[in-house]
């Protein structure tokens, strides 16, 4: 059956008010690849009703990003989510979710302000933001989220946590081409050649778990191996970071369980991918 598609708040919320069972919601900004596809089957297979959210978050992008290019197909989504048999489409409109008196913003402090936030300092104040609205809106049980934006699960798990929301995050497994490369929408901005380069991110994460099952556990001389091989593939590194998968706090030597996220730019796209150390 096809999904119902919603593009009103109130609508929305009417609906959730009937639904019985447990609720599971896979926030997202559409062009869904199997990335997304993976979360929305784990939570057919975790809950009774699934709702799939569409929404581009313009507060989540700083002026200089890519906000208006951000890829889009709500046709193939919605046809991606049918075969999937999902419950719910909710999709918004940006003067619903922003109407122009709108002044209230959800703010997670200071892990908010390492890896992804030096360069993006606005961000997660933006996806927050949106998050709150959305656990407001849909009311789920729980929410299904990849661990490639690992900080951004880490961030959402404390406000969850701190505001008291009713609901909990199920943190999926990133899911990878063939050759390592990380799914992300924003994969698609790349040529042919900026394809392969971009294979250096998952390489040197992998070249992290070598290098540390060979008895390494220096962050400083890890990190430097990594950043050779990145170089090496002409991409720019904005940073590589080993870190306390609970606090986000740097790590001097690696443990099994830390985690290692970088984010690199390759020809004019900024890509991140992370690994947990075993
Ligand atoms: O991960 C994303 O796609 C977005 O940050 C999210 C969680 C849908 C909020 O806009």
């Amino acid at each position: 059956m096809k999904p119902k598609l919603i593009n009103s708040i109130e609508e929305m919320s009417v609906i959730r008010k009937q639904l019985k069972g447990k609720i599971g919601f896979v926030p997202t900004m559409g062009f869904l690849h199997e990335g997304h596809l993976s979360l929305v089957k784990e939570a057919k297979k975790k809950t009774d009703v699934v709702i799939v959210s569409i929404f581009v978050n313009p507060t989540q992008f700083s002026a200089n990003e890519d906000l208006s290019t951000y890829p889009r197909n709500i046709e193939r989504d919605i046809e991606l989510l049918t075969n999937l048999e999902v419950d719910y489409i909710f999709f918004p409109t940006n003067e619903q979710m922003y109407p122009d008196d709108f002044k209230t913003w959800v703010n997670v402090d200071k892990i908010t302000q390492v890896l992804c936030g030096k360069s993006r300092p606005t961000h997660f104040r933006g996806v927050t933001t949106i998050v709150a609205k959305l656990i407001n809106i849909i009311d789920p049980d729980l929410i299904f989220m990849g661990e490639k934006d690992f900080q951004q699960l880490v961030v959402l798990k404390q406000m969850i946590k701190d505001l008291n929301f009713r609901t909990d995050i199920v943190g999926c497994s990133i899911v990878r081409e063939k050759d390592g490369l990380a799914l992300s929408s924003r994969n698609k901005y790349l040529s042919s050649s900026g394809r392969k380069k971009a294979l250096c991110l998952n390489k040197s994460l992998l070249l992290a778990q070598k290098l540390y099952n060979e008895g390494l556990t220096s962050s400083n001389e890890i990190i430097s191996q990594m950043t050779n091989l990145i170089e090496n593939n002409e991409c720019i590194i904005d940073y590589i970071e080993v870190f306390d998968p609970k606090t986000l706090e740097h790590i001097p030597e690696l443990v099994g369980g830390c985690r290692i996220a970088l984010a690199v730019i390759v020809e004019n796209t900024r890509l991140i991918d992370n690994i947990k150390i075993v």
